[in-house]
């Protein structure tokens, strides 16, 4: 995604840009304006005093002069996709989340399968009406969805039963691909968020669909048996189908996380040396253990470095976010603006 760059001391920012901006600075330390209010919302630009002391910061950086380098840092969208059930998308999708907020990103997982279990993993009760289905046929939005977590910097959109009624009533709704992606453009523009995983339910239908469609890459899990690789070309072709389309052309596999391997047995060798020589790099190196403390912690309501913070699984976690990290940094789609110097 080519993101323009803008010279700040010549543009006229309206009011919604300007915060998103300053949501959005990731380097300039002038932009202090997270410091003063916490994450800024559209609504609260009302508030004059708000509204006075961006136009300050924004003023204070035209006169700093030299040159204004001003890292805009877009939310990432990042679908958790794999059509296999029970192949670790909801357990690297609230582990992945929980690790990544502990160390300092702000995350929000978007619960997009309607049996919730990412839901109940964070702590959250499965209460009618809280999930996103009324937004996705056209009522109220997603930002009104936004509920927190017992974890700093983990916000979590549920999900319910009543989301498996969306497959059948978007079926032939106009605009059917692009629910989740016009519904996820304000939480996006927000810039409350570093980061967005969506953990999809386990088939190809509508609703992964449409979280494909909102993504900037996709992650998959796959689980250390036979058969691991059978999901990936299917989900390639749809991958490839829906990039074609023009449904998401930016559309890409972000990487591809082995879970539940267990390094005593030779087929969870055999089964990673083969995806290692199918999918190359974009294997992940860090590979999830089979636990059963990983297996507990969703009854707890826990993340597992929450749950059992010094277990194998926990550690295994906090280092692919790690790499997770290094990947996102090091295809960052760097909405740089920089304004030369005078
Ligand atoms: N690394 C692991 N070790 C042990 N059990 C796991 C591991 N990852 C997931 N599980 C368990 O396997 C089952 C399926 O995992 P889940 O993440 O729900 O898969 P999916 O979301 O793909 O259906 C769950 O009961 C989960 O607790
Ligand atoms: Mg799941």
């Amino acid at each position: 995604m080519q993101v323009p760059a803008i010279d700040l001391r010549r543009a006229q920012f309206d009011t919604p840009t300007m915060i998103a901006l300053l949501n959005r600075s990731a380097s300039c330390p002038q932009l202090a304006a997270r410091a003063h209010f916490g994450p800024l919302r559209i609504g609260t630009i009302r508030a004059p005093r708000v509204v006075s002391k961006c136009a300050y910061l924004l003023r204070k950086l035209e006169l700093s002069g030299k040159s204004l380098l001003i890292c805009l840092v877009p939310t990432k969208v990042i679908a958790v996709a794999n059509q296999k059930g029970g192949v670790g998308k909801t357990t690297t999708a609230v582990n992945l989340a929980a690790c990544l907020a502990a160390v300092g990103q702000r995350v929000l997982l978007f619960d997009l399968d309607p049996q919730a279990n990412a839901t109940s993993g964070l702590g959250l009760e499965k209460t009618e009406g809280n999930s996103a289905y009324r937004v996705l046929l056209g009522e109220g939005s997603l930002l009104d969805k936004i509920k927190s977590t017992a974890f700093e910097r983990l916000e979590v959109i549920p999900s319910e039963v009543d989301l498996c009624g969306v497959d059948v009533e978007l079926a032939r709704a106009e605009n059917h691909l692009l629910r989740v992606a016009d519904a996820l453009q304000p939480v996006r523009d927000s810039g409350r968020f570093d980061l967005i995983l969506v953990d999809c339910p386990p088939s190809l239908g509508i609703l992964t669909l449409n979280a494909l469609a909102a993504a900037d890459g996709l992650l998959v899990p796959i689980q250390s048996e036979y058969y691991a690789l059978e999901g990936i070309s299917m989900l390639n072709r749809v991958l490839t189908q829906l990039r074609d389309a023009g449904v998401n052309p930016r559309l890409e596999i972000f990487g591809v996380v082995m879970t539940m391997f267990d390094g005593r047995t030779k087929l969870s060798h055999e089964v990673m040396n083969e995806v290692r020589g199918q999918l190359g790099e974009r294997v992940f190196q860090t590979v999830i253990p089979r636990s059963t403390k990983l297996a507990e912690a969703p009854s707890f309501g826990k993340p597992i470095i929450h749950y059992d913070k010094y277990s194998a699984s926990a550690a295994a976690y906090e280092v692919f976010a790690q790499e997770v990290l290094e990947r996102l940094n090091s295809h960052p789609q760097p909405a740089v603006a920089a304004a030369p110097a005078t």
